[in-house]
């Protein structure tokens, strides 16, 4: 079969992928969930399509908060060397801690504001407080993304600091930096306010972070298409540090042309109430509570199914998982990035309708068919042809030969809901196919069962430019 050949083409060799990026000490949210499986497919149907892809966690490990986290870490452990996980516990409840000790003490507050400087002066004390805070959030992260095989390169925010004087200097030299009410300012046309580079105090914020990071990519990286994943509510950033680094030669000023920057922006996520989603108990929403209960749902229904005494425990927690976690991350990549989307257990584990559930259920009962025939499809790949004669064939074989441009309009286009469409319409095109054309004992068996072998393989590579983990019996 001629699958191995399919790619798309993009005229890009290399490109950064800037997605998930939550900020230190505070939790992983919904929103970061989003960036993070979003950003991932992008990352995958990009390396698919020959681009070599640097995936980027841009977190957000440097600023201002950190003083006040520093200086309340010496407050409660006078010393830090024993600091760890275990004593700081919920980093979450600790930032919130601080923040109160921060708002309502006036002598704390200039401690804090003191840390800030000793913190950027280099200090080392400092420096290793610091190092140490974000190394515990980092370990909370990489448990969200092992659990959900995203692969990322962390080079946060504090990675660029040193190349943000001499990028300030080169736009100051290009005339883009005027001062403004006592801060350093770029004008943007069109706009009423201006991005602000340099603060009223001197401190730098996430737009000279984010110039210098571009510069980096662009410069040191030799990126040709930069792509920055995160809810719409940070269009207005992307579009004025964008139009700076047009304005300052970095990036040519027409539409199409390379190298090029991207800002993927998204909607909320909802709960049933139609706001923001929230649980009962805390504010925001645990990521890993969130997989634990896709999970455990899962896993009820397999048990209810029987497979407790058909499968082993492993069998079955794997299986929950590829379906669970897949059911997650389907439900966010099916709609149209840009709507918000409404959180739903019952929803996206729903075994019917446009869910992964559905599919991989589809995908299992293919491979089933497959096994049941007791040919060996391995030979029959090698030897057998297949032949498009009844019109459900056709309409099957057609559909599986659009899948690379697909793909490709999928890429272009920055939209992965175009795969999970043509992920959905491969099944319905199948389930017609099976329902009318006998497969198995049939005279035209060895080209119905490459058929069907043919839409297992697109659709395991579907599922896996989605980031989900096909399951091969149900
Ligand atoms: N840390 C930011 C947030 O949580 C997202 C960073 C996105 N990337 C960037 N280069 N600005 O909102």
């Amino acid at each position: 079969m001629v699958l191995k050949q399919w790619s798309p083409k993009l005229t890009v060799k290399r490109a950064v992928v800037d997605f998930s990026s939550p900020n230190i000490a505070k939790e992983m949210h919904v929103g970061h969930l989003r960036s993070t499986i979003i950003g991932d497919t992008l990352a995958r149907m990009l390396e698919f399509s020959n681009v070599e892809v640097l995936r980027r966690n841009h977190v957000g490990d440097w600023g201002t908060q950190f003083g006040m986290l520093i200086e309340f870490l010496f407050e409660k452990f006078p010393n830090v060397e024993v600091v760890n996980d275990q004593a700081i516990g919920d980093l979450e409840a600790f930032y919130k801690a601080s923040k109160q000790r921060f708002d309502s003490d006036p002598g704390f507050k200039e401690r804090a504001q003191q840390a800030v400087v000793s913190l950027q002066g280099g200090e080392e004390k400092y420096r290793k407080a610091w190092a140490q805070i974000c190394e515990i959030s980092r370990r909370g992260y990489q448990r969200v993304y092992q659990r959900l095989g995203i692969k990322i390169e962390e080079k946060g925010e504090s990675f660029y600091n040193p190349y943000i004087p001499g990028v300030l200097e080169e736009l100051d030299k290009k005339g883009l930096i005027e001062e403004s009410e006592g801060a350093r300012v770029i004008f943007i046309g069109g706009k009423n306010i201006p991005l602000i580079v340099v603060k009223k105090d001197g401190g730098l914020n996430y737009a000279s972070t984010d110039l210098a990071a571009l510069w980096y990519r662009l410069n040191e990286e030799k990126a040709e298409w930069i792509i920055y994943l995160t809810d719409v509510g940070q269009r207005e950033h992307f579009e004025m540090f964008f139009t700076a680094a047009k304005r300052a030669g970095w990036l040519p000023a027409g539409e199409n042309m390379y190298p090029k920057t991207n800002h993927v922006g998204f909607g909320l996520v909802l709960g049933e109430d139609g706001k923001r989603f929230r649980t009962r108990s805390t504010e925001v929403v645990r990521l890993v509570d969130l997989l634990d209960e896709a999970k455990s749902r899962c896993k009820a229904v397999l048990v209810e199914r029987g497979k407790a005494d058909e499968w082993t425990e492993e069998e079955l927690d794997q299986t929950a998982e590829a379906v669970g976690y897949g059911a997650v991350k389907y439900a966010d990549l099916k709609n149209n990035r840009l709507t918000n989307y409404t959180f739903n257990f019952d929803q996206m584990l729903n075994d019917k309708g446009n869910t992964a559930v559905y599919l991989l259920y589809a995908h299992a009962r293919i491979c089933s068919i497959i096994r049941k025939s007791g040919k060996n499809i391995e030979e029959l790949r090698k030897t057998g042809t297949i032949v498009l004669a009844h019109p459900d064939e056709r309409a099957l074989g057609l559909h599986l030969l659009q899948f690379a441009e697909i793909v490709e309009e999928a890429c272009t286009n920055l939209l992965p809901n175009v795969l999970c469409e043509y992920l959905y319409n491969l099944s319905e095109f199948f389930t017609r196919f099976y329902s009318n054309c006998q497969v198995v004992g049939s005279t035209e068996e060895t080209s119905r069962l490459l058929l069907c072998e043919a839409t297992a393989v697109v659709m395991r590579k579907c599922f896996y430019l989605l980031g989900i983990v096909p399951v091969y019996k149900i």
